[in-house]
């Protein structure tokens, strides 16, 4: 860390806090945020100060970049309280990586450690009294970037803004749900920006899940470029459970790295589960869910941790996945163990977590 950067930020505090106006009992996910945010703007080739200042609208010109390139990045990640008040984070070098990670396939510049996880740090301790302790109870974190450089031209800006907003975060038992394997639309193309956490691989799902919704899904999984490969469910990896062993697609140009796949597929590992991460075929799933074998499909993502499937649809067709007791549910007992984990209940023998 360098300590210049972080003694020079400049920090202004909002006159009254809202939190007493919070309903903390009934949160929504992403739809408020804390009192304050963090910026660092990027002009004539560096990063500046960063400042963390009171939650309010960016003013920016109506030809800036963002809103007609769609150059933005964003990341999500989530902070906790153990019982004695400290403060945990989870894995965040994993999403400062992945960060610059996007950023370069952006074209846009890299930030350093400093002040991403410094100054998230630094966020995180002005609003401590947002985190609250419990299983389930977090603190939702979007660091994000954007182009403001204004003008219509179709090149890389050369300024930008760097933010990060805090949102509390509870999480519910949502339910099982039900997926449509697309067979039309695709979420990434080869060489494309799908393992990028870019603003536009998100707008491009609206449409086809829209579809999928008024259909009578959830959410929609999506395939490889050939529709012959199941990739991500949603917004999440995915993994299916085919008599003991759970399968997991191999991260590539069109699949997100998620932080909770690759945490989970270490947990399950250590737990003792038989884990291959291989391509999987649509044909073969189609073959299990017809021979029984198919036990379970779950989502794996920062948002709702674990979210399990009860069936998907493909073509014409319906499957339903078989009914199983909690306790025998690997997508259940991996949500658990990282749950408990990630709220200090449980040991982290993998060192995930890191105290602010
Ligand atoms: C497309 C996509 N895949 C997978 C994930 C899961 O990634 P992570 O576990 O890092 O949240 C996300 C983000 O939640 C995502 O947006």
């Amino acid at each position: 860390m360098d300590l210049d950067i972080l003694n020079t930020l400049k920090l202004t505090k909002v006159a009254t806090s809202k939190i007493d106006t919070f309903d903390f009992e009934n949160v929504k996910f992403g739809d408020k945020f804390t009192d304050h945010m963090l910026v660092c703007e990027y002009k004539n080739g560096s990063w500046g100060t960063l400042e963390i200042k009171p939650y309010a609208p960016i003013t920016l010109d109506p030809s800036a970049r963002v809103f007609h390139y769609g150059q933005a990045i964003f990341e999500g990640m989530k902070t906790y309280k153990e019982e004695n008040d400290d403060i945990w984070m989870f894995r965040p070098d994993q999403n400062f990586e992945r960060f610059n990670k996007s950023a370069i396939r952006l074209a846009m510049p890299a930030i350093d450690e400093t002040r991403f996880i410094g100054g998230l740090k630094e966020l995180i301790k002005v609003e401590k009294d947002w985190v609250r302790k419990g299983l389930g109870n977090s603190l939702y974190i979007r660091p994000f970037m954007i182009a403001t450089e204004s003008g219509v031209i179709a090149s890389p800006s050369n300024e930008f803004l760097f933010c990060i907003l805090l949102s509390p975060a509870k999480s519910y038992y949502a339910g099982k749900i039900k997926v449509q394997i697309a067979d039309y639309y695709s979420r990434a193309a080869n060489g494309g920006i799908g393992a990028a956490k870019a603003a536009g691989n998100y707008s491009a799902q609206f449409y086809p899940t829209k579809l999928a919704q008024e259909a009578g899904f959830n959410q929609v999984i999506w395939t490889d470029s050939n529709h012959t490969h199941l990739e991500e469910a949603g917004t999440m990896n995915v993994f299916f459970r085919i008599n003991d062993t759970l399968f997991t697609a191999p991260t590539s140009d069109r699949i997100l790295d998620g932080v909770t796949r690759k945490s989970l597929i270490e947990l399950g590992e250590s737990l003792g589960y038989d884990i291959k991460i291989e391509p999987v075929k649509v044909e073969t799933i189609l073959e299990a869910a017809k021979n029984g074998s198919l036990k379970e499909i779950f989502g794996a993502g920062t948002a709702a941790v674990v979210n399990q499937i009860e069936g998907f649809a493909y073509k014409d067709n319906y499957y339903q996945l078989p009914e199983m007791a909690d306790e025998d549910s690997y997508a259940l007992q991996l949500k658990n163990a990282l749950t408990k984990l990630q709220n200090k209940l449980a040991d982290d023998p993998f060192n995930w977590t890191v105290k602010i």
